[in-house]
């Protein structure tokens, strides 16, 4: 779930393994611990909180050691405790783990190993993996046999570390369901659940599949399947830079990839939308295109953003290219015994690539004999590799918790295989060069929003207070004030509601007096008047109007308490334009009310647990 991260090699381990874990922060944890080896002892230290604390714990008295594990926790089972905070150690402390995942067999194991006289120190399922291991590492045994006969009586996720202070040269690494990384150096290896704890030490790396493990040492690394199969080493050049890491001139990462959303825009749309032919190319979809044009139905699945991003997708590829769609959320889609078979698409759309949930219901599509296809940003992540196909959507890596750049690139890929099935289901001409010209023009309308943030960051500061905030929108925006509202809840605190604007009458709009803010997205479309009278509405039991609203609209200035201005574009693109003035509504509220807005509480970046 959390982070791991792992060194062997010559230099001191403790300032990698840190920094390592400094590099993970992002993905949201709520205590740390690093064990480290030295002199045929293993030491423990952990907090709960920052890594700050645990870094100024370390400062006293800890020996040099060029051997280190360490960890963040996001707490599964029991609560983000001292005690509970990983790493986890054997009776005998002879024997550290760092984990991430689920133990799901944990209680019954624990009694088993409780009745055999094993002592707990934690409230965690992964202390099971400390004890499991000590009670097969007996004599003639090394620790990669003790491990390897451990995670076969182990159900459930996880991504692991286990080092042995009676075997101070090795890391024995492996991995189920929760992604870890080997970085290849000179004479030493960083093991790591996330490459961005690796990219500064070393570009060589290679992923573990699920069902391996590896011994890795100073020198080497050999990897092999639970079953003692050795496979052979696949080793990739990471593509990342650290600067997409670092936060730069911004004072927080959301900010940042708020700030990146014209470049991320354009890169979803490189190279694959041919301005000059009205086409689109993408050839992650080249070998299942006649499946994806002879669909009946398209199902896209999603968690969170990327459930707003996929019901945006059903406007688009409704309205525009004819196809039925429906939007499920990946939760739900997979304990419903959903109706779907071959010639059915799945679109599974996912940031991180690893949400749980999300590869839940891909590998229920599949044994149905759907085809499972893939929108993602993390390349080479869990949801890109069980795909049969896809569109990567190239947003760079996303440190912030609450999601941003990858939404605005996930509406811009959904707009582009909309626009390819509508070519190919002959859609007219001009109306296709309309559609391809509106999204070319879309990161330069970006660009203008992201101008007025000073006027955002004025409406911000004058709302900062409020406890509640309704958000409206129709048709393809009522996604985008689903997104609006949840971006406030995750960052601010606020309790905030988005609502299909007509919708307010049937219920929302007891809540409403003079307290409280409402966000109306009313952009001049089809629906505009409609909106219009919704605003009336509100206006009518005081309640004050923020309105997202085109530059040439002055009859909602009449309406409005506060206007953000957002250039026009065609209806169905909206959604990419009016979530920027959203997002950065809730960053400056977050920001003003001193949220820790790029690791707000309870919150994971991705969270790879049911
Ligand atoms: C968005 O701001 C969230 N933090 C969260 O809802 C996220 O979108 C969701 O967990 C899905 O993640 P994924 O896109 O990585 O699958
Ligand atoms: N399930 C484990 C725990 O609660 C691991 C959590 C994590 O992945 O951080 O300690």
């Amino acid at each position: 779930m959390c982070g791991i991260v792992g060194y062997i090699g010559t230099r001191s381990a403790v300032p990698v393994v840190l920094n390592g874990l400094r590099r993970l922060e992002y993905r949201g944890y709520d205590s740390a611990g690093v064990a480290l080896l030295h002199e045929g002892q293993i030491t423990v230290v952990k907090r709960a909180g920052k890594i700050a604390e645990l870094e100024a714990a370390l400062r006293t008295s800890i020996p040099e050691c060029t051997v280190a594990i360490g960890h963040t926790r996001w707490a599964t089972h029991g609560q983000p405790n001292e005690s509970n905070a990983h790493p986890h150690m054997d009776c005998r402390n002879e024997i550290a783990v760092v984990h991430n995942g689920v133990i799901e067999n944990y209680a019954a194991l624990k009694r088993k190993l409780h009745d055999a006289g094993h002592v707990f120190r934690s409230e965690t399922d992964t202390e099971v993996l400390a004890h499991l291991i000590e009670q097969f590492y007996v004599r003639d045994t090394n620790l990669e046999q003790a491990v390897r006969r451990a995670l076969t009586q182990i159900k459930g996720t996880y991504g692991l570390v286990v080092v042995a202070a009676r075997e101070p040269d090795k890391l024995v690494v492996a991995r189920n369901g929760s992604p870890l990384a080997i970085g290849i150096g000179d004479n030493e290896h960083i093991v790591a659940s996330d490459a961005s704890a690796i990219v500064e030490h070393t570009r060589r790396v290679t992923y573990l599949e699920d069902g391996e493990m590896a011994v890795v040492t100073c020198g080497s690394f050999s990897i092999s399947t639970l079953a003692d199969v050795p496979v052979e080493n696949f080793v990739q050049e990471l593509t990342l830079n650290l600067q997409e890491i670092e936060r730069g001139e911004y004072e927080h990462f959301m900010l940042k990839e708020i700030h990146e959303q014209p470049d991320t825009i354009r890169n979803a749309m490189r190279g694959r939308l041919i301005v000059e032919k009205d086409e689109v190319k993408l050839g992650g979809l080249d070998h299942v295109r006649d499946t994806v044009l002879g669909a009946k139905r398209i199902v896209i699945v999603g968690c969170g953003t990327s459930w707003h991003a996929a019901l945006v997708g059903e406007y688009l590829m409704e309205q525009i290219a004819g196809v039925p769609v429906e939007v499920e959320y990946s939760s739900e889609f997979r304990y419903r015994h959903p109706i779907i078979g071959s010639g059915d698409i799945l679109f599974a759309i996912s940031q991180s690539g690893e949400t749980a949930d999300t590869l839940a219901a891909m590998r229920e599509a599949k044994v149905k004999g759907a085809t499972v296809l893939g929108i993602v940003n993390v390349v080479g992540s869990t949801v890109a590799r069980e795909s049969q196909g896809g569109v990567y959507i190239h947003a760079g890596p996303e440190i912030g918790v609450a999601s941003t750049k990858a939404f605005t690139s996930q509406l811009t890929v959904l707009a582009l295989i909309t626009l390819m099935i509508a070519r190919a289901k002959g859609v007219s001409r001009e109306k296709l060069s309309l559609l391809v010209r509106e999204l070319h023009e879309l990161p330069e309308k970006v660009e203008q929003v992201l101008r007025t943030s000073d006027r955002i960051k004025e409406i911000a500061q004058k709302y900062k207070g409020a406890t509640n905030f309704l958000y409206l929108g129709r048709g393809a925006n009522f996604p985008v004030a689903l997104e609006g509202a949840l971006k406030l809840k995750e960052i601010s605190y606020i309790h905030a509601e988005g609502y299909p604007a007509a919708e307010m009458k049937h219920g929302p709009i007891a809540l409403i007096d003079e307290q409280m803010p409402v966000v109306v997205i009313a952009p001049k479309d089809a629906i505009y008047e409609k909106v219009i009278s919704n605003i009336q509405e509100v206006r009518a039991r005081k309640g004050r109007v923020i309105a997202i609203a085109n530059e040439d609209d002055h009859e909602i200035e009449h309406l409005a308490e506060d206007i953000v201005r957002v250039p026009r574009t065609y209806g169905f693109f909206g959604p990419i334009i009016n979530v920027i003035p959203l997002q950065l509504l809730a960053y400056y509220i977050a920001v003003a009310r001193g949220v820790n807005v790029d690791q707000p509480r309870n919150l994971a970046k991705s969270v790879s647990v049911e």
